[in-house]
């Protein structure tokens, strides 16, 4: 009996080993019954724990975890929730030629997804057509290195490649084009169709990676739903507690009409969009608006209300810019030294930022692929972007994230967040079309349909605070956007005012 339990933790061993996780001594020596090892290798072999959640794995939960919670264990978030992209690069010291290889890296990521488009199957190489005068028809791709207006109103874009730089002339007298190429930004990726001529390329066309028109709006076959929070604030004078806790009544089923309550009785997963506390000193005179002022407690403060949460729904977190981690991204998940309180949630689920999320697949159904992102850069395309401003700014987060999932990148410009200089591949490039993509940020809740992809910002709960005021934030707190995974319809709860 002895020899086949230690024969058994030997396996266990072994397997947690080959993905990094170095079971210790402590733990084997509490592992003392076969309903332990039984439960170990169940949870294996149902793959809730795998290769990619496996490095924040504690086995000794596994272990401590009361037998009489043995059937709950079952419906925990990984069976339901595959993380499919969260980011896990150790920290290390960067180099400036890091970016030389990052930008690489997205310029063939994005020019993998331009060439799917017939007018862009046979672009060529700036290098071979800088040599050539005579006018001729020609593609190429290129990442934007400048934009300008000429003394004649013209655009003249800077298009580089690996091989070398080409300028790109825009004429005003093509209105559509003209007024499409105004939208561009720097260190985007675009293709170009035009005339050869001397030194510069006369473009009849320009393209976008963009996402394909014709993805299919996946449903689920039961009524289920997904709801989306962000930007909670804990922390903040302006935080509000009324609503929230409303919310949470709502939540639990002890509050709402008929219908309200039996939509809280079928969520099936909820996601936090970042910004889980107010932080500390994240903007000027901060402290002034502070009503917990010590991280910790205020990560403290946050889980205490999410334990409210029925354990059976999986919370999907990402950071955000007020979290206590890096700014620079991916952010990586949210530190287990500040926000211990949070880690010890059952259903949390801890991504990066941004991450991507599958979620309620089965044998027969693929799931719904949910790309997550704070927001950061947003406040970038705002500023820089004329359409996007003259068509409501702030007030039309779903037109930003339309703007981004149009150039498959979260952060185009380099200037539009800070960055780790990743050498294998640039992590916010949008590789794969979500089904759904949320965001958070700009505090006011809004949702729209793009060629099938749900784009959804979530609200907040924290009422206007003094730097919102100055950097014309207009929020909208406690709002909750709640999709029907079986119809896609959308609704927004409101919690508050
Ligand atoms: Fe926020």
């Amino acid at each position: 009996m002895q020899q086949e339990l230690t024969k058994k933790k030997r396996e266990i061993v072994d397997i947690f080993l080959k993905s990094g996780v170095l079971v210790s001594s402590e733990m084997l020596k509490e592992i003392n019954d076969d309903e332990q090892i039984s439960r170990i290798f169940e949870l294996l072999k149902s793959k809730q724990i795998d290769d990619t959640l496996m490095a924040d794995f504690d086995p000794s939960k596994l272990i401590k975890e009361p037998k009489t919670q043995k059937t709950e264990t079952k419906t925990t978030p990984e069976l339901s929730v595959k993380v499919t992209y969260s980011y896990r690069e150790e920290s290390k010291k960067r180099d400036p030629l890091d970016f030389v290889d990052y930008f690489n890296n997205r310029y063939k990521a994005i020019e993998k997804i331009l060439k799917q488009r017939q007018e862009l199957k046979n672009t060529v190489s700036i290098n071979k057509i800088i040599s050539k005068r005579e006018k001729e028809n020609t593609a190429i791709i290129g990442i934007v290195s400048d934009k300008q207006v000429t003394k004649n109103g013209n655009l003249l874009i800077l298009l580089e490649d690996p091989t070398g730089r080409r300028k790109v002339l825009v004429n005003k007298n093509k209105p559509s084009l003209f007024n499409d190429a105004k939208d561009i930004v720097l260190d985007e990726v675009i293709g170009v169709v035009g005339v050869n001529v001397d030194t510069l390329v006369f473009a009849n066309n320009i393209f976008w990676p963009d996402t394909p028109a014709n993805k299919d709006l996946r449903k689920a076959d039961e009524e289920k739903y997904a709801l989306f929070l962000s930007d909670m604030h804990v922390g903040s004078s302006k935080f509000l507690p009324d609503d929230f806790e409303k919310f949470l009544k709502w939540v639990n089923g002890e509050i709402g009409n008929e219908q309200q309550k039996r939509i809280s009785k079928n969520i099936e997963y909820i996601f936090i969009a970042g910004d889980l506390v107010d932080g500390c000193g994240i903007y000027p005179e901060q402290d002034k608006e502070l009503i917990t002022k010590d991280i910790h407690q205020q990560y403290k403060e946050c889980a205490d209300l999410l334990k409210q949460i029925p354990q059976h729904i999986p919370l999907i977190i990402c950071p955000g810019n007020h979290d206590a981690l890096r700014l620079s991204e991916p952010q990586p998940v949210l530190s287990k030294y500040f926000s211990k309180p949070m880690y010890e949630l059952n259903n949390a689920v801890m991504v990066s930022n941004p991450a991507s999320v599958n979620i309620h697949s089965s044998d027969s159904f693929a799931g719904f692929d949910v790309l997550m992102y704070h927001g950061y850069s947003f406040d970038y395309f705002v500023a820089e972007v004329d359409s996007l401003r003259s068509q409501g700014g702030y007030d039309r987060a779903d037109l930003i994230m339309k703007f981004l999932l149009k150039r498959r990148h979260l952060a185009p410009s380099h200037l539009s967040t800070l960055h780790i200089p990743d050498t294998k591949k640039d992590p916010l490039v949008i590789e794969k079309v979500p089904d759904f993509f949320l965001s958070g940020h700009i505090h006011k809740s809004i949702t729209a349909n793009y060629r099938n992809t749900t784009l959804i910002c979530g609200s907040c709960w924290q009422s206007k605070t003094l730097f919102q005021e100055k950097v014309g934030h207009n929020p909208e707190p406690s709002r909750v956007p709640i999709v029907n995974l079986q119809t896609r319809d959308i609704k927004i709860l409101k919690f508050g005012q």
